[in-house]
C-alpha cells in the first residue's frame, strides 16, 4: 500500500507552490513588457522561460495552451505549466500558471512538471504530465494525472504517479505522454530511448489511472535518434501520423512518420517520413485538433543547446524573458504522404495595411518594397514563375538597415529550388544558414509566404509543404525590406506585404 498525502495536503502543497512563482513573475512583468525583442504577435510568457508549447486542447468553445515555464529565471529550471486562453489562435489571455512542483514525485530539481498533454472528459479538463521520482542516477520519470473543471485550477490525484515504472522496452528517461481516445480506451504515446535508439511506446487505459503496457510502435534503426522527446500521434485523413523531436540528429529537430497502427500489437507500420521545420529554432511541436476537425500544431521557437546549430538562447534573457511559441500551423497529407503544415487561416486577422503588386519583371539592382512596407512585423507572400525568370538567384531582403549593414536574407536559386535562409549578417549572435529544398510545381510556380517578427521569421514554402523558422535579434532600427533578383530577371506573379497589428495592442484596444 503506498503511503498517499491527502488530497487536501496535496492541494494546499500546489496552491502555496502556485502563489510562490506568481509572485515571482509579478515582480518582472511589467519591465520585461518594455523589451523592443518582445514578440508582436508570438505568445511568450510574460515574463521569464519558456519551452515546448503542451497540453493544447480545445476545452468549452476555447482554446488552451500550456507551456513548459520556469517563473524563477530566464532559464530552464524548476519546470511549472504556463497557461494562455485564446478563441482564435491568435490573441492570448495569460491565466494563472496552472501546475507547479510541490509532490515528491514532480519536484526534482532536475525535473519538475515537464511536457504533456490535456483532454476534455465530459466536463473536466484533464491533464497528463510528466514528473520523476528517485535521486541521483537513479532518477526516474514517470506520468501524472491532474484534473480541473473550470480549466483554470488543477488538483493533482492522490493516486499518482499513474505510472511510475519505466517501459518494459525503455528506460528510466520516458517522458512526454500524449494522449488520445479510440474505441472505448485512452491511448497514450510516451517517448523514450533504449540502447541510445529513440523510441515511441504505446499505453492504454480505461480510466486514465491505471496504464496498461502495449508495445513499442515505431524504434530508431540507428539513424532516427538517440531518444524521442515529445511524440504525438494522430489520425489525417485515412493514414496516421507520429511526429517527434528526436535528440542527436544534428540539424534535424523534428521528423514526422505517416502510416497505419496496428492498436492489439501496438506495432505502427510507417512508409513515409520527413522533416518538421528546416530552420534552426522550431522544436518541441504538439498539435490538437479543434472542433472545426482541425489539427493544429504549436512548436516552441527555440532549441537545445545540445543541437549544432545552437548559437546561444539569444540577448533577450539579459531582459527577463526567453522564448516563445510559433504560429498555429494546420496539417494536412498530400497523396504522396508529405506533410504540409500551413499557418492558420485565423492569422489573416493581424494583417493591417496591405500592399500588392502583380505580374511584373523584377530586373537586377531594382527596389520594389523599400519605403512602401517596412517595419518589425510583416507578412510577405511571394509567387514566382520560374519558367519565366532567368535570375540565378532571387530573393527578400528583411529587418535590413542599409547604414549598420544588418540583413536576413532568405535567398531562393531557380536553378536547384534551394531556399536558403542567410543569417550572417542579421544580428551578433548567428551565422549559420538553414536550407531546404522547395521546389517550383509542374507549371513552374513557387510560392513563399513569410512572417516577420521582432526577433523571429517563419517561412513557408510552397503552401506549407516545407517550413523554416528562425530567431533573428537585430536592432530597431532594422526595418527594411525588399525584394531582389541577380544575373537575370524574375518574373514576379504576385507579391504582396502587410504590416501586422501586435497582439498586445489588438487585446487592449489600443
Ligand atoms: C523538450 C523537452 C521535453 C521535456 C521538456 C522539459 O524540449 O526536453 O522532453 O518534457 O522539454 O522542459
Amino acid at each position: 500500500m503506498k503511503n498517499r498525502s491527502s488530497e487536501n495536503d496535496i492541494n494546499r502543497r500546489h496552491v502555496e507552490a502556485l502563489a510562490r512563482a506568481e509572485s515571482s513573475v509579478a515582480k518582472v512583468s511589467g519591465q520585461v513588457a518594455w523589451d523592443p525583442m518582445r514578440m508582436r504577435y508570438h505568445l511568450m510568457a510574460p515574463a521569464y522561460w519558456i519551452n515546448d508549447p503542451c497540453g493544447l486542447v480545445e476545452f468549452k468553445g476555447e482554446y488552451h495552451m500550456f507551456y513548459q515555464f520556469n517563473p524563477y529565471a530566464p532559464l530552464w529550471g524548476h519546470m511549472h505549466w504556463g497557461h494562455a486562453r485564446s478563441r482564435d489562435l491568435i490573441h492570448w489571455e495569460h491565466l494563472p500558471i496552472a501546475l507547479a512542483p510541490s509532490e515528491p514525485y514532480d519536484m526534482h530539481p532536475r525535473g519538475g512538471i515537464f511536457t504533456g498533454c490535456a483532454m476534455a472528459d465530459g466536463d473536466e479538463l484533464k491533464v497528463i504530465y510528466c514528473g520523476s521520482t528517485g535521486e541521483g542516477s537513479s532518477l526516474c520519470q514517470v506520468q501524472c494525472l491532474a484534473v480541473s473543471r473550470d480549466g483554470v485550477h488543477f488538483i493533482k490525484d492522490p493516486e499518482n504517479p499513474v505510472i511510475g515504472q519505466p517501459p518494459p522496452e525503455g528506460s528510466a528517461n520516458f517522458r512526454d505522454p500524449n494522449i488520445w481516445r479510440h474505441n472505448d480506451w485512452w491511448y497514450m504515446v510516451l517517448g523514450t530511448c533504449q540502447d541510445e535508439r529513440g523510441k515511441a511506446v504505446l499505453y492504454r487505459s480505461r480510466d486514465m489511472k491505471q496504464w496498461e503496457y502495449i508495445g513499442v510502435m515505431a524504434a530508431s534503426d540507428g539513424t532516427l535518434g538517440t531518444m524521442w522527446e515529445c511524440p504525438d500521434f494522430f489520425p489525417l485523413g485515412d493514414k496516421y501520423v507520429l511526429i517527434f523531436s528526436p535528440m542527436g540528429l544534428g540539424k534535424v529537430k523534428g521528423l514526422y512518420l505517416v502510416g497505419d497502427l496496428d492498436y492489439e500489437t501496438g506495432h505502427f507500420e510507417w512508409y513515409s517520413k520527413g522533416e518538421l521545420d528546416y530552420g534552426c529554432e522550431y522544436y518541441a511541436p504538439q498539435t490538437f485538433e479543434d472542433s472545426q476537425g482541425r489539427r493544429i500544431m504549436f512548436g516552441w521557437l527555440n532549441a537545445w543547446e545540445w543541437m549544432p546549430c545552437f548559437q546561444g538562447f539569444g540577448p533577450t534573457v539579459k531582459n527577463n524573458w526567453c522564448g516563445a511559441v510559433s504560429l498555429p500551423r494546420v496539417l494536412s497529407l498530400d497523396q504522396n504522404g508529405h506533410l504540409c503544415c500551413a499557418p492558420a487561416q485565423e492569422v489573416e486577422s493581424l494583417r493591417e495595411e496591405g500592399f500588392h503588386w502583380e505580374n511584373f519583371l523584377l530586373h537586377p539592382g531594382e527596389k520594389m518594397i523599400n519605403g512602401k512596407a517596412g517595419g518589425v512585423s510583416l507578412e510577405i507572400v511571394l509567387l514566382c514563375d520560374l519558367k519565366k525568370t532567368t535570375a540565378r538567384e532571387l530573393g527578400l531582403v528583411l529587418r535590413a538597415n542599409e547604414e549598420t549593414g544588418r540583413q536576413t536574407v532568405l535567398r531562393y536559386f531557380p536553378a536547384t529550388g534551394e531556399l536558403v535562409f542567410d543569417r550572417s549578417k542579421a544580428d551578433a549572435c548567428h551565422a549559420e544558414e538553414s536550407r531546404c529544398r522547395c521546389p517550383a510545381d509542374e507549371s513552374g510556380l513557387v510560392s513563399l509566404r513569410v512572417f516577420v517578427d521582432s526577433s523571429c521569421v517563419e517561412v513557408y514554402g510552397n503552401g506549407g509543404s516545407v517550413c523554416m523558422t528562425n530567431r533573428i535579434y537585430p536592432d530597431e532600427g532594422c526595418t527594411q525590406t525588399e525584394i531582389y533578383a541577380k544575373d537575370g530577371e524574375a518574373n514576379i506573379v504576385s507579391l504582396d506585404v502587410w504590416t501586422l497589428k501586435s497582439i498586445e495592442e489588438t487585446a487592449s484596444g489600443k
